[in-house]
């Protein structure tokens, strides 16, 4: 038993739903959240800058005293190699879990893989996928505009500019005809009902930060870590507007984060 909170890291809005998926499983589990929305977006940097700064995030949930760190985040997951350092407390990516749920759904092999412009160069989706399923047909995209769009708390599916972004991005992917489609940006998930639309209902979708969530769980589970009547407290950060935070986290989080949200900055946190 450990009643430590669980720490969940992201550039931004797009780790909520990581956090949604562990309210969801583990309603018990204190949870803090760190959104470097004032640094985002992530996709368009280096590995080496993005490792860095994902490395004074986890530095800053580490002084929160966390048990685990979920770096929901397909940009900061793709950049964990080049981390300068290891941590005392298990550190879970959204890539292996996503990629696992995306083999286990297919029929036909063809998997469709969006994240963000870092995140398709980089290619460990496809590693991952390979790795499991030598035979998967791939369809790569990386759909940076989505991250904006989410960043700005435009989701719904019915605004013109998410169908239009959706419609740019996806059309290449769609053209594939893939069965699958791992939304590889935690940000996407909040996009999901425009993307579905667009994609059809044959397509699954691979909500990549309800995967690694479902994964540390499990991994907390094996380890006999889990919280014991725990206060279930949620605790956000971000390096961004906390007004914005609360308003738009709140429908992204699937609950009220009103003040829950404090601003933080990791930069300097080591
Ligand atoms: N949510 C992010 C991801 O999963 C990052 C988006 C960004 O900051 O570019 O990749």
């Amino acid at each position: 038993m450990d009643n430590r909170p669980i720490g969940i890291l992201d550039s931004g809005f797009g780790g909520l739903t990581a956090l949604r998926e562990m309210k969801r499983l583990l309603p018990d589990e204190e949870l803090v959240y760190f959104g470097d929305n004032g640094r985002a977006p992530y996709g368009v940097r280096t590995p080496q800058e993005v490792a860095a700064m994902t490395q004074e995030v986890i530095c800053f949930l580490l002084a929160q005293n966390v048990k685990a760190v979920i770096v929901a985040c397909g940009t900061a997951t793709s950049s964990l190699p080049y981390l300068r350092r290891t941590f005392p407390v298990p550190v879970t990516g959204v890539v292996v879990p996503a990629a696992r749920a995306a083999c286990a759904a297919t029929r036909s092999g063809r998997i469709g893989v969006t994240g963000t412009e870092l995140t398709i160069r980089a290619g460990k989706y496809n590693e991952a996928i390979r790795s499991i399923l030598p035979q998967a047909e791939l369809l790569p995209q990386p759909c940076q505009p989505f991250v904006t769009l989410v960043e700005q708390g435009r989701t719904e599916p019915d605004d013109p500019e998410v169908q239009a972004a959706v419609r740019s991005c996806l059309a290449p992917v769609r053209a594939g005809c893939p069965d699958t489609l791992i939304l590889g940006c935690t940000h996407f998930p909040l996009l999901s009902r425009a993307i579905a639309a667009y994609m059809g209902p044959d397509v699954t979708l691979i909500d990549s930060g309800a995967c690694a969530a479902r994964e540390t769980a499990e991994q907390l589970r094996r380890a006999d870590a889990l919280a014991s009547g725990g206060s279930g407290r949620i605790t956000c950060y971000t390096s961004g507007d906390t007004a914005l935070f609360e308003r738009a986290g709140s429908g992204f989080a699937g609950q009220a984060l009103q003040g829950l949200v404090h601003y933080a900055s990791a930069a300097g946190c080591h």
